[in-house]
């Protein structure tokens, strides 16, 4: 009898391999139409690495718990490994690559840059996805609200207070 963990393995490939299972799909990203064929259970963020090696978007977790991978869906912060990528067909989504205009940073990049709001970085796509999505248009918060808000976003370097100090600033300009 075939153990789980071969069964598992064996069903993964099938899955794969049979080109029936896949659905066109359209993904709108960044302004650009991306068409592809996916099959019905993949994420955003794999379609996004894996398929269109739009690779700013970082997978930490990969199960929704440390924010590395939001992104934006019609201008709401999500995050890209809990979204199937065929539920996202028709929807805006904007990644890290799409946050600057051309050559001229958004605000929030600045101020990262300026304040030194980061170590090694793998954070900080799901750190300015997230806070720019929460900034769009609103009244400046105070630190203890930026901080509740970007709870979702997990920094392994500890950079929390530049990153904090970052937010601060960028959220006047
Ligand atoms: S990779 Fe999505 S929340 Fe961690
Ligand atoms: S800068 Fe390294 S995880 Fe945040």
């Amino acid at each position: 009898m075939m153990n789980p963990a071969n069964q598992t393995q064996f069903i993964d490939q099938g899955l794969a391999s049979d080109p029936t299972n896949r659905l066109p799909v359209t993904l709108t990203i960044n302004g650009q139409a991306y068409p592809l064929q996916l099959e019905s259970r993949v994420a955003l963020l794999d379609a996004l690495r894996e398929n269109l090696h739009l690779t700013g978007t970082k997978k930490g977790c990969d199960h929704g718990q440390c924010g590395g991978c939001t992104v934006h869906i019609d201008g709401q912060s999500a995050l890209a490994c809990l979204t199937l990528a065929v539920m996202s067909e028709g929807k805006a989504i904007t990644t890290i690559e799409g946050l600057a205009q051309g050559e001229t940073l958004h605000p929030l990049q600045a101020a990262f840059i300026r304040h030194d709001a980061l170590q090694c970085g793998y954070c900080t796509p799901g750190q300015l996805m997230a806070a720019s999505a929460w900034l769009s248009g609103q009244p400046p918060r105070t630190a203890a609200e930026i901080q509740e808000a970007m709870s979702g976003n997990l920094c392994r370097c500890a950079a929390y207070p530049n990153i904090l100090a970052a937010i601060l600033e960028a959220q006047g300009a």
